[in-house]
């Protein structure tokens, strides 16, 4: 279940991987499936998390980077060095419960924006690590609430197609220099 790849949990001077900003068309694409998880995905993975952390977020989706590939990165406790981050590959919710749940979300591809959304407080999700082994990961609280939103990534969803409050979003977007037309309410 947790990463096979040696990462350390720091910031380096420049993140190898550039991020994509919201008004980007790739982050509105949907993300095709890996077929081979080979040398080159781990590579991919170990990037994506060297730039997370570079980043300092606790969640990374590849269309993030400009790649429109289902690989999602995830580490709910970046401070916590004993505490290995994940990788997805090809990630599919299984199960989400009914019990939901108001969480302040943010993302890199949004600096500066941060908003309630109302998710699912348990799920449960498939995929494959970065060995291609296939796993299952029951999760709840913040690991859930990430996984759901870099997923949302995978299916060209963005955090703020969710919000309920449309004129705190609009304020937030506008502030940050956002385009409120770049949303689009999935509600
Ligand atoms: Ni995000």
């Amino acid at each position: 279940m947790t990463a096979q790849i040696p990462v350390e949990k720091k910031k380096l001077e420049k993140a190898p991987l550039s991020l994509h900003y919201m008004g980007d068309r790739v982050l509105r694409q949907p993300a095709k499936r890996f077929t081979k998880i080979d040398e080159e995905t781990r590579r991919l993975a170990r990037q994506m998390l060297q730039t997370m952390y570079t980043e300092d977020g606790i969640g990374l989706a590849a269309p993030q980077i400009g790649l429109n590939k289902q690989m999602i990165v995830v580490d709910a406790q970046p401070d916590e060095a004993a505490n290995p981050p994940i990788v997805l590959v090809n990630p599919v919710i299984t199960a989400e419960s009914n019990d939901l749940c108001v969480i302040q979300e943010g993302c890199l591809s949004i600096p500066g924006v941060f908003l309630d959304v109302t998710r699912s407080k348990v799920i449960e999700v498939s995929y494959k690590d970065e060995t291609g082994r296939p796993q299952k990961l029951r999760a709840d609280g913040l690991l859930a609430r990430v996984i759901l939103h870099e997923i949302d990534h995978l299916n060209g969803i963005l955090f703020v197609d969710r919000v309920d409050n449309a004129i705190a979003m609009n304020q937030e977007l506008v502030k940050h220099g956002f385009s409120v037309k770049d949303v689009r309410q999935i509600k």
